[in-house]
């Protein structure tokens, strides 16, 4: 079984728990209730040296002060109630009209002013088949940041033996409502040795990506990705062109396979070999380069977390679909159950 221990308190003085999760090669994985937060993930590097590849900070207080608030990276958070935005947070249901919190200029993003990353989560350790579990529920209430209906939303944490972290969504509405759950963790394979993310080698299987405006909302256009910086069809450094990326790589990409378990995104990092391969059923995938990170905040045994110190892969359909009819669907109906699974696995290469 998973074992727990303090993790600090929240700023209304409520306390919160660190669960920790083992597998048999010795990779731990650590989760707060707090956000449902991945806070770190211990994996072995190609000579078999444990290294945490996730940004976080060491208590609570780090996920909750006013720097992190200022800052908004959302660190290994748990997603919802929409991931990624929607344009000025409006969206139309059956002809009813709906205004839900904006957050981020004039959009609404990863759920409005206090999103799931926000929320203390009922939490239960556990054993399953595959491994050890952390279960977390939460109950969004119906009005919840302008949302309708009461969503419950179950989101199981697994650590298998073959070194993969999976999570599962489950959700149950009794109004109609868009839903777009998530992980908004950053990973760093090199994480510890003081170094960014644009060595990593990143393979994306995806020949389209979402095309954004300026407040990077989608414009509906679905545009191939080959012979620009987009194109991660095969593996390429996330130094090489980003430079010809304003401000970085902030993008919504089309996976070429949309149903059934698929790959989202593989990455290799050349000086400790470690890889991570993301599957999804889901139809995209955010792949966001931590470039609003500004050194203002120090985490995990003060490590400074500067501009691309980690890179996220939010496993997700697409930005603003509730809007945006030509995308997969994401409005989600009473009786009916949303389930999703995505898996990060990791290895070496030699
Ligand atoms: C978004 C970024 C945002 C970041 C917050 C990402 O999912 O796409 O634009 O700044 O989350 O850390």
């Amino acid at each position: 079984m998973p074992t727990s221990a303090p993790f600090g308190k929240t700023t209304d003085g409520t306390e919160v728990q660190l669960f920790t999760l083992r597998n048999a090669n010795g990779v731990t994985a650590t989760i707060t209730n707090y956000a449902g937060t991945l806070t770190s993930l211990l994996v072995p590097d190609k000579n078999g040296k444990l290294g945490d590849v996730i940004l976080g900070f060491d208590d609570v207080s780090g996920y909750t002060s006013p720097a992190f608030r200022k800052a908004n990276p959302y660190f290994g958070a748990l997603i919802g109630r929409y991931g990624n935005r929607i344009k000025g947070g409006k969206f139309t249901i059956d002809g009813k009209a709906y205004q839900v919190g904006v957050n981020n200029g004039v959009n609404s993003l990863h759920g409005g002013k206090i999103g799931y990353d926000q929320v203390i989560w009922q939490a239960e350790p556990g054993t399953s088949a595959d491994g050890q579990t952390l279960t977390l529920k939460y109950l969004s209430k119906d009005g919840e940041e302008g949302y309708p209906g009461n969503l419950n939303v179950t989101v199981v944490y697994t650590l298998t033996n073959d070194n993969a972290l999976k999570i599962d969504y489950t959700a149950t509405t009794d109004k109609a409502t868009p839903i777009n759950l998530t992980n908004h963790a950053y990973f760093n394979l090199n994480h510890g040795a003081g170094k960014d993310i644009l060595g990593h080698e990143v393979t994306i299987p995806a020949d389209r990506y979402t095309v954004v405006d300026a407040g990077l909302i989608p414009t509906g256009e679905l545009k191939p990705v080959k012979g620009t910086p987009f194109d991660f069809t095969a593996p390429h450094a996330i130094g090489e062109r980003i430079a010809q990326v304003p401000g970085g790589y902030d993008h919504n990409w089309v996976l070429n396979t949309a149903t059934g378990q698929h790959s989202a995104a593989t990455v290799y990092e050349p000086v400790t070999g470690r890889t991570l391969e993301v599957t999804t059923d889901q139809p995209g995938i955010q792949f966001y380069t931590g470039n609003f990170l500004d050194g203002s905040l120090k985490g995990k045994g003060g490590t400074v977390y500067g501009k691309h110190a980690g890179f996220c892969l939010e496993t997700q359909h697409f930005p603003d679909s509730p809007n945006e009819p030509r995308f997969p669907n994401t409005i989600l109906k009473p009786g009916e159950t949303f389930h999703s699974t995505s898996t990060y696995t990791f290895g070496v290469r030699k």
